[in-house]
C-alpha cells in the first residue's frame, strides 16, 4: 500500500535520532518510500533497495530506470530477490564496521516482516526496524471487519517488548501527521495518491521496533501505539 508522507518523515527522524549510516529497504513498486529517503536523507547515507521483482516486473523495471535517471549522483542499489534473505545477506556486509543501519520492511508483509525484524535486530549494527501496514487504520474500515487474521500479526507485535512507535498515535497524528500530509499532499496530488488518499484516510500505519541494545532507548508507552 501507499508510504504516506508522514511514514516517511518519521523514518527520516529515525535515522537521524540513531545517526544512520546505512538505510535497507525491502519493497520498492514505485518507489515512493525510496524517493523520499533519497530527498530527506543526506547525500552520504547510503541506500540499498530490494523487491522480489516478481509479482510486478515491469514497475519494477520502470521505477529502477527513474530513479537511476533522476539520482545518478547517488549511492543508491538495487537487489532483486527475496527480502528474507537479501536484507540480512546486506546486513552482514557492516557486520564488522561501526555502520549504523535503520531498516523498513514494506514487503513481504505481515508475519513474515515480524519474523524479518526479529532477525534484524540480532545484529548490533541495525538500530531500528520499521514496518509498514502495521497501522490500525486500513483495518478498521468496515470491508476489512472481521478479516481476523489481519490482527493476529499487529497483535503479535503489540506483544513485542522492542516496538516503540507508530505513526497511528493520535498525537502524532494531531501534531505532525496530518499537517504534513495535507501539506505535501496537497502539492503532488497525483491519481494514485488521490484514490490512496481516500480509500487509507491516514495511512497504512508505520510501526518502529528499536535494537534493545541500543545506547539510546525509548521506553514502550502506550500512547506511542494507538490510534486513541
Ligand atoms: C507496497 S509495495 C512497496 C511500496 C514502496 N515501498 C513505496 O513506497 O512505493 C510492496 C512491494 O513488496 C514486494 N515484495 C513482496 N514480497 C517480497 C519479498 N518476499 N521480498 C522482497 N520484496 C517483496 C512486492 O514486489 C512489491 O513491489
Amino acid at each position: 500500500m501507499v508510504f504516506f508522507f508522514s511514514e516517511g518523515f518519521a523514518f527520516v527522524n529515525f535515522c537521524k535520532i540513531y545517526d544512520c549510516d546505512i538505510v535497507i529497504e525491502s519493497g520498492l513498486r514505485f518507489g515512493g518510500s525510496t524517493r523520499m529517503f533519497l530527498n530527506f536523507l543526506n547525500n552520504n547515507i547510503i541506500i540499498h533497495t530490494n523487491d522480489l521483482n516478481q509479482q510486478f516486473p515491469e514497475d519494477i523495471k520502470n521505477t529502477v530506470n527513474s530513479i537511476k535517471n533522476e539520482y545518478n549522483d547517488r549511492n543508491w542499489n538495487f537487489y532483486p530477490g527475496d527480502g528474507e534473505k537479501i536484507v540480512i545477506d546486506l546486513i552482514k556486509k557492516y557486520e564488522n564496521t561501526d555502520k549504523k543501519i535503520g531498516i523498513l520492511l514494506d514487503g513481504p508483509k505481515y508475519s513474515l516482516a515480524l519474523k524479518i525484524q526479529d532477525e534484524c535486530l540480532k545484529f548490533k549494527n541495525v538500530k531500528f526496524v520499521a514496518i509498514h501496514d502495521m497501522g490500525e487504520g486500513p483495518y478498521n474500515l468496515p470491508k476489512n471487519i472481521g478479516k481476523k487474521n489481519i490482527f493476529k500479526p499487529i497483535n503479535k507485535l503489540r506483544e513485542n517488548n522492542n516496538f516503540i512507535f507508530s505513526t497511528d498515535s493520535l498525537w502524532y497524528r494531531n501534531e505532525y501527521a496530518n499537517r504534513v500530509d495535507n501539506e505535501i499532499h496537497k502539492n503532488s496530488m497525483t491519481k494514485v495518491w488521490k484514490k490512496f488518499k481516500k480509500k487509507y484516510p491516514i495511512g497504512c500505519g508505520l510501526v518502529f521496533c528499536q535494537n534493545p541494545n541500543n545506547n539510546i532507548k525509548f521506553t514502550k508507552e502506550k500512547k506511542n501505539l494507538y490510534y486513541k
